[in-house]
C-alpha cells in the first residue's frame, strides 16, 4: 500500500494549478444517463473517485472517451471526457460497485427517471458518520415513485413516469438535491424544491442540465423551479474548479508560510474560507488567474469556525482548517454541524504533537509551538490531507498512510505540493 513521506519545514512558493471539482465532476457524470446523446465534459479531474464512477456508470451502459491528453502547460491539469448512455444495459447498481463510493447511490434518480425502475445498492463510502438516505427517498416519493427496500437494496419504480410535485427538505443535502434535480427534469409538469443545497456544485449541475435542454431556474438560491421536459440531448459543458482542493492547498501555504498563486482558483466559490483564512493572518489576494495566498513572519490568530451548506464554512475543509489551528498561538474552537462522527482526524493529529480536546461536536485545538513528525493514518479523504499540512510543518519525517483515501480527492497531490518546495514524496508497498 503507497504511502507519502513528507520532511517537514519547507516554505511553500510559486503555483499551484487547480484542478476540476470532484463533487462537481460525479454528478455531472451521472447525469449523462439521463440521455442517449453524448455528454462531454471539460477540466475532469483525474481522481479515483473519476474512474470508479466510470466503472460504475459502465455497468449501466455508459461509453466514455477521453478527448485529448494531459500535457503540463496551457489547460495544465484538465481533461475532456465525453459519455454516451445509448441503451440503459441495466437498471440495477450492484453493492460491490456502490459500497465503494456514496456519490454513486445517485444513479438512483436518472436511472428511475428515464427508465422506469431502478435497483439501487445502499452507499458505503467515507465512514464520516451514518449517512442515511431518507430524503432522496422521501424526494423521489414525491414525484410519484414507489419505493421499497429489501436486503439492502432501494427498489424504486414509476411505471408511467415520474410527475412534478413541490417538495420541501426537512435538512439541507447536497447529494438529494443534485438527485432531485436530475429526476425533475424528466418528469411531467413542474416541481418545486425548498431548502434545497446552495452549493457551486448544484450550480454546475444545473447550468449542465439546461445546455441539456432541462428547464431549471433558482439553482444557487434556496428555491429550485423545473420545468419537466420529456427528452434531454447532449451538450458540451465545464466542471468549476475544485474550491475543495483550493481551499486545502491555501491552508497549507498559511501552515507553512510562503507565497503560492492558485491558478484557475474562483474566490466567490469559497468566500468563508477565504475571510477565515484572512482572520488568521494569512493575505488573500484575488488575481485576474487565481488566489495568490501568503504569509510571510507573522504568527497565526486562532479563529473559531462552524461548519455550515455553502455560503457557510464548508464541512470539507474542517479537517485542514483544525490541521492548521493547531499551531495557532492561542484556543480555537472548531464546531462540526454537518456530520456527527468527522473527528477522526483528531487522534492522529494528537500524534504529531497537536493539543486537541473534544467536547460534543466541537474541537478545542490549544495552539503548540511546533509539530513532531510520526507515521500517521486516516479513515477518510479530507481527515488524510489535515495530516498532510500537518506534516509540512512538523518537524522531521512524518508518513501518511493509507494514501488511497488521498487519491480519490486529490490530484497530483505530492506533485503539486513538491513544485512549490515541499519535500514529500510517494513511497510504494
Ligand atoms: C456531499 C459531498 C461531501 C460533503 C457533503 C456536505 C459529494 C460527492 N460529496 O456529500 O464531500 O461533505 O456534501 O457538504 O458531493 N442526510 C440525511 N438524509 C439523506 C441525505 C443526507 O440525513 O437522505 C444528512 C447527512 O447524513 C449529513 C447531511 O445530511 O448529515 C448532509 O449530507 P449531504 O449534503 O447529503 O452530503 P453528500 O451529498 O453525501
Amino acid at each position: 500500500m503507497d504511502r507519502i513521506k513528507i520532511i517537514g519545514g519547507n516554505q511553500l512558493n510559486g503555483v499551484i494549478p487547480i484542478s476540476g471539482a470532484k463533487n462537481a465532476a460525479l454528478p455531472l457524470m451521472i447525469a449523462s444517463l439521463l440521455t442517449d446523446d453524448t455528454l462531454t465534459l471539460e477540466n475532469l479531474p483525474d481522481l479515483a473517485d473519476v474512474e470508479q464512477l466510470i466503472r460504475i456508470l459502465g455497468n449501466h451502459g455508459v461509453d466514455y472517451s477521453v478527448k485529448g491528453r494531459r500535457e503540463r502547460q496551457g489547460d495544465a491539469y484538465s481533461r475532456t471526457v465525453s459519455f454516451t448512455a445509448r441503451h440503459i444495459v441495466n437498471t440495477e447498481a450492484p453493492y460491490n460497485l456502490v459500497s465503494k463510493m456514496r456519490a454513486s447511490f445517485w444513479v438512483v434518480g436518472p436511472l428511475l427517471a428515464r427508465m422506469g425502475v431502478a435497483r439501487v445498492s445502499l452507499p458505503g463510502g467515507c465512514a464520516i458518520g451514518t449517512r442515511p438516505v431518507d430524503l432522496f427517498i422521501d424526494g423521489l416519493r414525491a414525484l410519484g415513485a414507489e419505493i421499497d427496500i429489501d436486503n439492502g437494496y432501494v427498489n424504486a419504480t414509476a411505471k408511467s413516469g415520474l410527475v412534478g410535485n413541490r417538495f420541501v427538505f426537512p435538512k439541507v443535502s447536497v447529494g438529494a438535491t443534485h438527485v432531485m434535480l436530475m429526476a425533475a427534469s424528466l418528469a411531467k409538469g413542474e416541481t418545486v424544491l425548498e431548502n434545497v443545497a446552495r452549493e457551486p456544485e448544484v450550480v454546475n449541475l444545473a447550468e449542465c442540465l439546461n445546455a441539456m435542454g432541462a428547464r431549471i431556474s433558482g439553482a444557487g438560491t434556496g428555491t429550485i423551479n423545473i420545468d419537466g421536459v420529456e427528452t434531454l440531448s447532449g451538450a458540451r459543458h465545464r466542471v468549476i474548479p475544485d474550491r475543495i482542493e483550493t481551499g486545502t492547498y491555501a491552508m497549507a501555504v498559511a501552515m507553512t508560510g510562503g507565497d503560492v498563486l492558485l491558478e484557475g482558483a474562483k474566490p466567490e466559490l469559497l468566500q468563508a474560507a477565504l475571510d477565515t483564512l484572512a482572520r488568521t493572518g494569512t493575505n488573500i489576494e484575488p488575481t485576474k488567474t487565481g488566489i495568490r495566498v501568503s504569509r510571510n513572519g507573522n504568527g497565526l490568530q486562532p479563529v473559531d469556525i462552524e461548519t455550515q451548506p455553502f455560503p457557510g464554512f464548508p464541512t470539507d475543509l474542517q479537517a485542514q482548517f483544525m490541521g492548521l489551528m493547531t499551531m495557532a498561538s492561542g484556543t480555537s474552537h472548531i464546531k462540526e454541524t454537518i456530520f456527527e462522527n468527522r473527528f477522526m482526524h483528531v487522534q492522529e493529529l494528537a500524534r504529531l504533537g497537536a493539543q486537541i480536546s473534544l467536547s460534543g461536536q466541537t474541537a478545542v485545538v490549544e495552539g503548540v509551538a511546533s509539530l513532531k513528525g510520526a507515521p500517521v493514518m486516516a479513515t477518510d479523504l479530507r481527515a488524510s490531507v489535515s495530516l498532510v499540512i500537518a506534516g509540512l510543518v512538523a518537524e522531521g519525517e512524518t508518513e501518511v498512510n493509507r494514501v488511497y483515501h488521498l487519491d480519490r480527492g486529490f490530484e497530483r497531490l505530492e506533485e503539486k505540493l513538491s513544485g512549490c518546495g515541499a519535500s514529500i514524496e510517494r513511497l510504494s508497498g
